[in-house]
């Protein structure tokens, strides 16, 4: 095995070149699939299986840093995994003598927008296929919306079946322009238009004499040398710290891979969100101490001070410091079914860290077709939104445009733990650094001890007419007869006030029942009993509730009900007017209610009196320590 084998030469060529990651944006109709073909078969392409048998004969023939390199490409892919992103992109690797190349395949029209964006997210440049019997249309200006969104700064115009306008130039001419009017505004820093004709192989690999008049290169020759250095090496170190390892007590490591900058031993790093500084000792890797890494190395860090880092905080140049705060404005990118809703909570994953967030105000949606601004109270699937989101606790991070890494993040369902929305970070708002807890020397447990009862929220969640306010307020009239301090919330009286603005759409529930879940952990504050009366339909919102108080402080009373027997009832006949349409979004109707599935209570109201179940109700806080 002395000299190198074939294979062994061909990997390490391989490694010396260059990598682009592109993405092909258009449909089967605008001949996306005939392009990539070509592109692969005419490189000598090597496809996925080729690429895992090439792997398993490097380990066979025992060689090691040839791996490295398409370990790489696959770890790129595993990240995205690990980010819980479904991917239903296809990644092609090729290579030439030049470079290699990975491209997106992003595969039919179904939620495409979201596919898009997931090979999008990490592509240097995107090839967007037009058929030049149709010109620019929607999807186009589409495409080009959302890579520009996602950070893409280089284009290719790919005027393909040019061959079926008889090589017209007045036809390509007239597509770049129209193309170059809405694109003007997308800051892409290179763009290129080519005639192509991926069928006949026009323009592809090689020039074609078909189209004297175009002066430019064929797409692969664009492709091998556009330059698209990111220079991430360049901008400020940025180590989003994955874990922290410690093998045993002498050995304290932080491990992530680099998102920006470079690092050599001896450099002050900082934490960013306490500022706290030290010296970096080394860097470890697989292969050994190194004297420098760089952005895209995956690396342990360890540092000459014993400082307080754990998984999720960022190491960053203590000249240029991400920012540190609990808010931000950030486009979103909406990818569920089910529609976003501001103030609902979700999980935002930002580099290493998980956190809940709301997204707290929308200011418009998106017209990816005009780039119109429009109003709107929610995000639809493939819609795009800008507003601004509240964490429940500061995170480091970066505007988007600085950095893909630090600054892009994803949104996961609580529930489902599917991921719902791409993040991209415009810009931090500062409110967490000049608003404070302010310390109160009167706390709830005077509060409460004065009182003599143990602060909680009695939550109840059941149907329009299940019984929830008749209950309560037996609730709290025997609680008051007893000498204990109560006060009851109920849907219909704080729509009159508080909350008179708010309709019955899902978006205006999530915050009809957000300002009531912020208002009784006031009055729990305050060391009341609190007891709330409302639909209260969705299983999320009134987790939140739930999550605002401790966990002693919150017990779900679920008033349950058979809607026949509501609707039977039909207090104020509003069944009726639903069923003959008159009211829209009528719980039950034509609105959902998502039953408790743990509830601390459940009370079958139409199986006793209201007296009945409210005794019981007051029994169980006795029971459990509430009334002192
Ligand atoms: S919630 O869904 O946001 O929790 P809330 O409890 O505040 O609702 O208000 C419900 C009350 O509003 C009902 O008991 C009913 O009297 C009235 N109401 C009017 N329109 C509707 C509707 N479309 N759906 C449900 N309740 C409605």
């Amino acid at each position: 095995m002395n000299a190198p084998t074939d294979l062994q030469k061909f990997l390490a060529a391989q490694e010396k070149k260059s990598l682009l990651r592109f993405l092909t944006c258009g449909s089967v109709d605008d001949g996306k699939s005939t392009l990539i073909g070509r592109l692969l078969y005419d490189t000598k392409l090597l496809f996925e299986d080729t690429l895992a048998s090439l792997e398993k004969d490097s380990k066979k023939f025992g060689t090691t840093g040839e791996d490295i390199d398409f370990a790489l490409l696959v770890d790129g892919l595993e990240a995205e995994r690990e980010q819980g992103i479904t991917i239903d992109v296809a990644y092609r690797f090729f290579a030439t003598d030049k470079r290699k190349f990975i491209v997106a395949d992003t595969p039919g029209h179904e939620q495409y927008t979201r596919n898009m964006a997931t090979g999008a997210s990490n592509s240097d440049l995107a090839v967007i296929l037009i058929d030049a019997r149709k010109g620019v249309l929607i999807q186009t200006r589409r495409h080009a919306y959302i890579a520009s969104l996602l950070g893409i700064r280089h284009i290719v115009l790919a005027v393909n079946k040019i061959d079926l306008m008889d090589y017209s130039q007045k036809v390509f001419d007239e597509i770049v322009a129209d193309f170059q009017v809405f694109a003007a505004g997308l800051n892409f820093s290179t763009q290129v238009a080519i005639p192509i004709s991926a069928r006949f192989g026009v323009n592809v690999t090689e020039k074609s004499a078909e189209t004297p008049w175009y002066r430019g290169s064929a797409l692969l020759a664009h492709l091998e040398t556009v330059d698209v250095d990111t220079a991430l090496a360049d901008t400020p170190f940025r180590l989003p710290v994955q874990w922290v390892n410690r093998p045993d007590l002498d050995f304290r490591g932080f491990s992530g891979t680099i998102a920006g900058g470079r690092v050599k031993p001896g450099d002050t790093v900082a934490v960013a969100k306490s500022g706290k500084t030290s010296t970096v000792s080394r860097i470890v890797t697989m292969d050994g101490d190194r004297d420098e890494a760089v952005a895209g190395d995956a690396i342990t860090l360890t540092l000459a001070d014993e400082v307080d880092i754990s998984r999720g905080d960022v190491l960053a140049d203590p000249q240029a410091r991400p920012a540190v705060s609990d808010q931000f404005a950030a486009h979103l990118l909406w990818m569920a079914d089910e529609e976003l809703l501001p103030g609902r909570q979700y999980l935002l994953k930002l580099g290493t860290a998980t956190v809940p967030v709301q997204m707290s105000s929308l200011k418009h949606k998106i017209d990816v077709n005009s780039l119109d601004h429009l109003a709107g109270k929610t995000l639809a699937l493939n819609e795009v939104g800008y507003g601004n989101f509240a964490l429940a606790q500061p995170l480091a991070f970066d505007p988007y445009r600085d950095s893909r890494d630090t600054g892009g993040f994803i949104l996961i369902d609580r529930f489902t733990n599917a991921t719902v929305g791409a993040g991209m970070i415009d810009f931090s708002l500062m409110r967490a650094t000049n608003v404070h807890w302010q310390a109160l020397d009167v706390n709830k447990q005077a509060r409460a001890a004065m009182k003599g009862q143990k602060p909680v929220i009695l939550w109840f969640t059941g149907l329009s007419g299940s019984g929830k306010s008749t209950i309560a307020n037996l609730v709290e009239k025997q609680l008051t007869s007893e000498g204990k301090h109560t006060y009851l919330l109920d849907g219909d009286n704080v729509r009159h006030g508080l909350n008179k603005d708010l309709g019955f759409t899902n978006a205006d529930r999530v915050e009809n029942i957000r300002r009531v879940g912020e208002a009784a952990k006031l009055f729990v504050d305050a060391g009341l009993i609190v007891l709330t009366a409302f639909i209260s339909p969705f299983r999320s919102e009134r987790r939140m509730a739930r999550e605002l108080v401790g966990s002693d402080e919150f017990i779900e009373v679920f008033i349950d009900t058979p809607i026949e027997i509501c609707m039977q009832r039909d207090p104020k006949g509003l069944y009726e007017k639903a069923r003959a349409g008159s009211i829209k979004n009528f719980t039950g109707v034509d609105s959902p209610y998502e039953a408790p599935e743990e509830p601390d209570l459940v009370i079958k109201a139409a199986e006793a009196t209201p007296e009945v179940h409210a005794q019981a109700i007051v029994a169980y806080l006795r029971a459990h320590g509430y009334l002192g």
